[in-house]
């Protein structure tokens, strides 16, 4: 089905306002957040530090000492407070300036005058979530994204790239279901030749949309892994974050991926690939690989695309296979405008069917 015209010419930048604000950021996998120690990242051009105190709690902090500006990540953290590597101030892990050493007896200072500014964090699935206000004080209106309940009893494996893209383009290279045929043909997974015609439900669902449950394309020699007959939901929402939920016969694969601007032409690429099957988890290593190879050839496409994108080219959008890309660009510009107009978010997305042939 059709909706709207069927051709959207996209003007030159989707660069200008590139990130929302108001929602949870994929920052980084759990596993890389060691206790007493500060991971830097870089979320939306700016240099934060992350780390986990001593109650295993995530905290996020500004890069930067309020004493001369040297970036914090430089100093120590012992699990309760974050010493810059300059002047020896301390910082505890919601930004609160706790001792400054060159302070000579009797010396009335103000700690409330001095604070890192922060951002909510959450921990969750073994990833990480920073949620972005408008500013530090800004508390977020709803919880980070989590996986499905798929028991106790599951392994997991991370990847993490970095794509030298505006954040539009890799979320719009994620959603997009026209580029399987030829960017991930290979022996082991399809062969390019086999494109079949589908027709797949969606419905709106929160701050984005769901790809309904259904039987995932015979072509797909990944899926035959799994055993039984497979069925798949596919669920999209804001700022990037993309589940997928595979079930089959008892067994369950979940993949998460979170796309995070670095700044407006580096975005940061997450995916986290949760199973139930033990007899998957030897393959580990292999599964490893073989996501790896995956999410490189998604970067790989839109490193050649920026090439093209450095001339600001109009860039036609069609339907249906381009369909999810559209309702990404209006499910964004209805959030930043209710944002803006101070009201309730109002999903754009229609309950409808799609057809493309991949
Ligand atoms: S610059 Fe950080 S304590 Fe002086
Ligand atoms: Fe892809």
């Amino acid at each position: 089905m059709s909706t709207g015209s069927d051709i959207e010419t996209l003007g030159p930048s989707t660069t200008a306002d590139y990130a929302l604000r108001g929602l949870w950021y994929y920052a980084l996998p759990a596993g890389a957040l060691k206790p007493r120690s500060m991971v830097p990242v870089t979320i939306m051009g700016e240099d934060l530090i992350f780390g986990r105190d001593d109650t295993g709690a995530p905290f996020a902090l500004n890069d930067s000492c309020p004493h001369r500006g040297i970036p914090l990540r430089f100093g120590r953290f012992d699990g309760k407070t974050v010493q810059c590597c300059y002047h020896g101030w301390r910082f505890a892990p919601d930004g609160r300036l706790t001792e400054i050493p060159s302070l000579a007896e009797g010396q009335a200072f103000d700690y409330g005058r001095v604070r890192v500014a922060g951002y909510p964090c959450r921990e969750a699935d073994g990833n990480i979530w920073i949620f972005l206000g408008n500013d530090r004080d800004e508390m977020p209106d709803r919880d980070a994204p989590r996986i499905p309940d798929i028991g106790a009893n599951f392994h997991r494996i991370f990847e993490t790239q970095v794509f030298p893209c505006p954040l539009d383009h890799a979320v719009m290279g994620l959603m997009d279901p026209a580029h399987g045929p030829f960017v991930h043909a290979s022996w082991w997974w399809r062969p390019s030749t086999s494109a079949h015609e589908k027709a797949k439900h969606f419905a709106p669902s929160e701050l984005g949309f769901t790809m309904t449950r259904h039987k995932p394309s015979s072509n797909s020699r990944l899926y035959k892994l799994v055993g039984g007959a497979p069925e798949t939901e596919i669920s999209f929402r804001l700022p990037g974050v993309r589940i997928e939920h595979i079930r089959a016969g008892r067994h369950q694969v979940v993949s998460l991926t979170g796309v995070t601007p670095i700044g407006p032409k580096e975005t940061l690429v997450n995916q986290a690939i949760y199973w139930t099957m033990p007899f998957l988890t030897p393959l580990r290593p292999v599964l490893a690989r073989v996501m790896s190879t995956f999410l490189g050839q998604d970067r790989d496409v839109v490193t050649k695309q920026q090439i093209g994108l450095t001339r600001n080219p109009p860039l036609r959008l069609i339907d249906d296979a381009d369909t999810p890309a559209k309702w990404y660009l209006k499910l964004k510009r209805e959030f930043a405008r209710a944002r803006a107009e101070g009201r309730d978010f109002v999903n754009p997305v229609p309950d409808t069917t799609l057809r493309w042939k991949s």
